[in-house]
């Protein structure tokens, strides 16, 4: 069974309790032994891990190579095109929201007939919010630090996600409304769902740790 884990904190998180349940995780966790890597057996176990970019877990999981992914809600919400998993597990791990914010102080973002310019690293995750607004926004898609559009002048305002707020603060933007929120979500291929129940069912109590 072959289960694509999203590189970075979503991977550590989700070894540190395959770990947790008995499992041998150290190839992957051993920076020494998984050198370049990127395909691993879990010893004793039918368990074979990928690990991918976010949009690559779910492209993996929808065309059924892999069984099960584990990403985050923010590539759900983003990767809409992408179907055929069913989403069956929150590990209310990686806990934080999607965020509209704005300089300090920009008062009456929605009632303005303007068009405004936002800038996100999730443009679909803008464009819906917006037009549930019923508000005309251009979307800019920036790749990373989308804080540095709206001070730059780039943008009136940012889609993203929001932890603790601080990146937000140490900008001089604030939250103008939630959207949603998001944590670490466990994905499996329809088909595979139906023809290999017992067996996802079973490495999701791992992760889970049956909670
Ligand atoms: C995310 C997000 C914000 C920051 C928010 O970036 O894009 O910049 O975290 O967290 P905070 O509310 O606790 O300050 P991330 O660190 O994931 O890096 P990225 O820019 O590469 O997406």
């Amino acid at each position: 069974m072959i289960i694509a884990l999203t590189k970075g904190r979503i991977e550590k998180a989700a070894l540190g309790k395959m770990s947790e349940s008995g499992m041998d995780v150290s190839e992957l966790t051993d920076k020494a032994q998984r050198g370049r890597k990127l395909i691993f057996s879990i010893p004793k176990t039918e368990y074979q891990i990928i690990i991918s970019k976010p949009a690559d877990v779910l492209t993996y999981v929808s065309r059924g190579i892999a069984d099960i992914g584990v990403v985050g809600k923010d590539t759900l919400d983003e990767e809409t095109d992408i179907g055929g998993y069913y989403e069956i597990a929150d590990l209310k791990t990686g806990i934080c929201r999607f965020a509209f914010a704005a300089k300090v102080g920009t008062s009456d973002f929605f009632n303005s007939y303007e068009s405004r310019v936002i800038a996100s690293k999730y443009p679909n995750v803008a464009r819906k919010f917006f037009q549930s607004k019923g508000i005309d926004a251009e979307i800019v898609k920036i790749e990373g630090s989308v804080e540095l559009a709206p001070i730059l002048g780039l943008a009136d305002g940012i889609v993203d996600i929001v932890e603790t707020g601080a990146t937000l603060k140490a900008n001089g933007l604030e939250v103008v409304e939630d959207i949603s929120p998001i944590s670490t979500r466990v994905i499996a291929n329809r088909a595979g769902l139906k023809m290999r129940k017992s067996a996802i069912e079973g490495f999701v109590t791992k992760l889970t740790g049956g909670n």
